[in-house]
């Protein structure tokens, strides 16, 4: 159940273009069960894998999860390696496996804090879906959007020192693109399953005028009925981007 939805007063165009997910309660799912935390991941997983390709078939055109975050290196180091057991798993299927729904696979985030052997998988990842055309799907990994935000302001700003960029060139579309997102729309729509009220250092500068949805769902136990529920209430909302 959506713990959030607001009173409709003008509707947004009824479906997000841009779908961001913080997939999130993976541990507390385990945990309940009396489970190992990675566990949790195992299940999360699969429920990923079911919510991409439903966002795919109901016409999302681009999905944003938050799958490991610059602070996730914090978590214990057994957690921390199933995650990349099962990363490497997901994405050495994944290149077969959304073939077929036509997902344009992209990476966003630091991929050189993986091994070797990651990176290669999300670069051979991104280099298989070049050239398809269906809905692009954003795996943030490694991703931190304050980190983000300091790459480009230092991309900026050796642009600015060589003379190739001056000070009245810099305003927010620069910056955009300058993001991992370039050339990407904002997110429409962030949903946060689990009943966490938090942004949690992701797209904090693309979600400037983002709807969120927060669902007191843990992520291995979100179905695509809850996603229905979400888009619901996204339709419902009146997006007035400071206006009136
Ligand atoms: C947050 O839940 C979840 C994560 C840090 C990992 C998310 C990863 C997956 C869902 C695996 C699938 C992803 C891919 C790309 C195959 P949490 O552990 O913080 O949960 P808690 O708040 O209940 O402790």
């Amino acid at each position: 159940m959506a713990l959030f939805s607001s009173k409709p007063k003008e509707a947004a165009p009824s479906l997000p273009v841009h779908v961001g997910i913080i997939m999130d309660g993976n541990g507390r799912w385990a945990k309940k069960r009396g489970l190992p935390r990675k566990a949790g991941h195992v299940e999360g997983a699969k429920t990923f894998r079911t919510i991409v390709r439903y966002c795919s078939e109901v016409g999302i055109k681009y999905l944003t999860v938050y799958a490991f975050s610059t602070e996730n290196w914090k978590r214990p180091s057994d957690e921390v390696s199933a995650l990349m057991k099962l990363f490497k798993s997901y994405l050495e299927e994944a290149i077969t496996d959304f073939r077929d729904d036509n997902i344009v696979i992209r990476f966003i985030g630091d991929k050189s804090g993986f091994s070797p052997e990651l990176q290669k998988l999300m670069d051979d990842n991104e280099e298989c879906a070049r050239d398809r055309s269906g809905m692009v799907l954003n795996i943030a990994m490694n991703y931190g959007s304050r980190d983000e935000i300091v790459r480009a302001v230092k991309s900026i700003s050796r642009d600015v020192k060589s003379g190739a960029l001056g000070e009245d060139d810099i305003n927010a579309e620069l910056i955009s693109s300058r993001l991992y997102t370039a050339g990407q729309p904002d997110p429409d729509l962030i949903i946060r399953p689990s009943g966490e009220y938090r942004i949690s250092n992701f797209m904090l500068w693309q979600s400037a005028y983002t709807e969120f949805v927060i669902m007191n769902k843990l992520w291995p136990d979100f179905k695509k009925s809850d996603l229905d529920e979400a888009l619901a209430i996204y339709a419902q909302r009146s997006r007035r981007y400071g206006g009136v």
